[in-house]
């Protein structure tokens, strides 16, 4: 076991509930309609021009469906669709490019980090994919620092000879492999078929065209897992050592997510045994080296995200956990999010409201949430714990002219029971996450999360 992690199943098994995954805070059921474009326009108008940018482009289309998948995606074989939605995507572009100020050096703040995800990006052909960056190139100046991060989602079964070269040439350094689970049996429930031999080749070439990192996506939990089979796919993942990992919780909500209901709920591996897994990537992986980033990825020690989280500077936003965290975030496409200054705002999700929108001449937001100064003292505490597992009291109380120990009273005492249970030290000058409580810092975040508090009282009253 890691010497930073302490595997306690009946204790994660008492605080399993769930969580929002503090991706922003306010989380983005809080987020309000919006009624016109003026929140947009506002953020845009309100933003610091010196902050660099970081830009996420939403690609939809999948040629297959994957049972158990909850991304926004459009399952179609019909390679036409893409062209329409890639006209709305920069018409879109376009319109929050012309928002956007010159910074002091008369220029536009540069691009820190690109992020094509989905659905699967590699849907677009080449030709697409080349037009789309050289669209976003004329507009945007692209940084030339070693740290700028051009990332893009790969489903190994949707990538062309040819295209990673393609991509390389166009400047992406980094790549994120959709692979889940290797096992033939769970491959086929899952209908995601994807041979070992097809990930073993993907890798190599990326490693041979010099992509910084790659990351690999799994999940446990998935029908026909068994703590055997998955660890068979361990081994072979680890043999062929991405950068990062990511290993997600699947959580069958089938009245929720369609293709699901095509998995059988009986095939699920029971409770213990999806525990067992769990706390068997943990032991494989420290066991390789892998260091335990928080909520789900693991990263090689010196990978950027372990380094910046052992120098204090790692920050959480939609982009999961992120290097980059100084960027205002411009999300373009389907349901996609932007955090610019104090601004949410989530794009429309499905493709007939986009295209109304975009058709009318209006930017496609759906909602937004300006936060508060509370939303600011209690995101910095939620983004503290997830990113370095402490919060100093004395920071929180400069940075916000506050008294936290006071202001945070009520929350504080909701860590109690966590205390009690050694998963967090309280002391009189900070917080901290203890080697116990690290699997499960999401509970603790929530004690600060005053939306989800309010909810729990209005449930608990009516259930009363
Ligand atoms: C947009 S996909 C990645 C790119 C590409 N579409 C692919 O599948 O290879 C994002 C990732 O979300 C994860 N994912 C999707 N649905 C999930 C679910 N219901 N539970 C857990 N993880 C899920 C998968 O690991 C998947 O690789
Ligand atoms: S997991 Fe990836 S390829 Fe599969 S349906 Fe979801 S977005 Fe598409």
């Amino acid at each position: 076991m890691s010497e930073h992690l302490h595997w306690d199943p009946l204790l994660i098994q008492r605080y399993n509930r769930p969580g929002p995954r503090y991706t922003s805070y306010p989380t983005a059921v809080e987020f309000l309609p919006v009624e016109s474009d003026q929140p947009e326009q506002d953020a845009y108008t309100q933003r610091d021009p010196n902050r660099p940018l970081s830009l996420y482009l939403h690609i939809p289309f999948c040629r297959h469906v994957c049972y158990y998948c909850g991304c926004n995606k459009i399952v179609t074989r019909d390679m036409d669709r893409a062209l329409p939605y890639l006209d709305l995507l920069k018409q879109e572009i376009k319109a929050k490019h012309a928002m956007l100020k010159t910074a002091d050096d008369g220029q536009l703040a540069p691009v820190e980090q690109l992020h094509l995800g989905g659905g699967t990006p590699t849907f677009l052909t080449d030709d697409q994919l080349r037009d789309l960056m050289d669209y976003l190139k004329a507009l945007f100046r692209f940084s030339e620092s070693d740290t700028a991060d051009f990332s893009i989602e790969i489903d190994p079964r949707e990538l062309r000879p040819g295209t990673l070269t393609l991509l390389r040439e166009m400047g992406f350094n980094r790549v994120s492999y959709g692979v889940q689970d290797l096992n033939p049996k769970v491959q086929e429930a899952v209908n995601r078929v994807q041979p070992e031999s097809m990930v073993r080749d993907v890798m190599s070439q990326a490693r041979a065209l010099g992509f910084r990192s790659i990351n690999i996506d799994l999940i446990y939990g998935l029908p026909h897992q068994t703590l055997e089979s998955f660890d068979a796919t361990l081994s072979a993942i680890i043999e062929l050592r991405p950068d990062r990992l990511s290993i997600f919780n699947y959580a069958h909500l089938p009245e929720r997510f369609k293709p699901q209901r095509r998995i059988n709920g009986d095939d699920l591996p029971p409770a213990d045994e999806k525990l067992a897994i769990l706390g068997r990537c943990i032991t494989r992986l420290s066991e390789a080296g892998y260091h335990y980033v928080g909520m789900d990825h693991f990263a090689l020690p010196e990978d950027e995200l372990a380094v910046a989280q052992s120098r204090g500077e790692l920050h959480r936003n939609f982009q999961g956990y992120t290097t980059h965290g100084n960027c205002d975030l411009l999300g373009f496409g389907i349901s996609s999010i932007s955090q610019i200054g104090d601004y949410y705002l989530q794009n429309r999700v499905t493709e007939a409201t986009y295209a109304e929108a975009l058709n009318a001449d209006s930017l496609p937001t759906w909602k937004q949430r300006q936060v508060t100064t509370d939303d600011l003292i209690r995101r910095r505490v939620i983004t503290e714990l997830l990113c370095h597992l402490t919060l100093s009291y004395d920071q929180l109380d400069q940075e916000f002219t506050i008294e936290s120990r006071e202001y945070l009273a009520d929350s504080l005492e909701r860590l109690h029971p966590m205390r009690d249970d050694g998963l967090v030290d309280l002391t009189s000058n900070a917080i901290r996450i203890t080697d116990k409580g690290r699997l499960l810092v999401r509970n603790a975040c929530m004690a600060f999360d005053t939306y989800l508090q309010h909810h729990e009282q209005q449930r608990f009253s009516k259930a009363i």
